[in-house]
């Protein structure tokens, strides 16, 4: 597969239909570990925000006019006590997971357009998606505790 990117920032959003297409393959590809397609879409909506503080972007690759992987990147607003960047979703197609390496294109990618740190969230049972960010390079420097509010209980 040839490395078609295309890169999104709110300097250059997606159509209202390229909108969709990512939402949905982001809704069908993250499976279990994913999100309704309201919060992917919030995700999109913030990283095209033009607020200081705000924004950052989205990543495609694509194989025959059709995307095989998506990444969301959000800016936080903070630096040195928080990092610079959320990657809030990353997801391959099923069919080309693992043996063509078109993960790591999307992060290195990312690395390469965002500054400052990187962090993200993932679930404990999410084995694969821990081995690939650890081959990646990531590493878990503190655990992520959530406590809800009575009301989301
Ligand atoms: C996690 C995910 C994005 C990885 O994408 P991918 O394209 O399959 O990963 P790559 O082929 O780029 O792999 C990069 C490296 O990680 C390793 N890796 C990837 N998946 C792995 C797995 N399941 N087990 C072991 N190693 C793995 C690869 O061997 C490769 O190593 P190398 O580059 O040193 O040779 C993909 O599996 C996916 O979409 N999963 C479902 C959605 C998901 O869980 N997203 C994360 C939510 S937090």
């Amino acid at each position: 597969m040839g490395r078609n990117l295309t890169i999104y920032t709110p300097d250059s959003k997606t159509s209202k239909e390229e909108k969709n297409k990512i939402v949905k393959f982001l809704y069908n590809h993250l499976e279990q570990f994913g999100d309704s397609k309201s919060a992917i879409s919030k995700s999109i909506d913030y990283a095209f925000s033009t607020e200081k503080g705000k924004g950052g972007f989205i990543i495609v690759a694509i194989d025959d006019m059709e995307p095989v992987g998506v990444l969301v990147m959000n800016k936080t607003g903070m630096s040195e006590y928080i990092p610079e960047n959320v990657l809030v979703y990353i997801a391959v197609h099923k069919n080309y997971r693992v043996v063509k390496g078109i993960g790591r294109y999307l992060i290195e990618k990312a690395l390469d357009i965002s500054e400052g740190e990187i962090a993200l969230h993932v679930e404990y049972d999410n084995k694969s998606a821990i081995k690939f960010y650890k081959r990646i390079g990531f590493s878990t420097k503190y655990i992520e505790m959530r406590l809800l509010k009575r009301s989301q209980l």
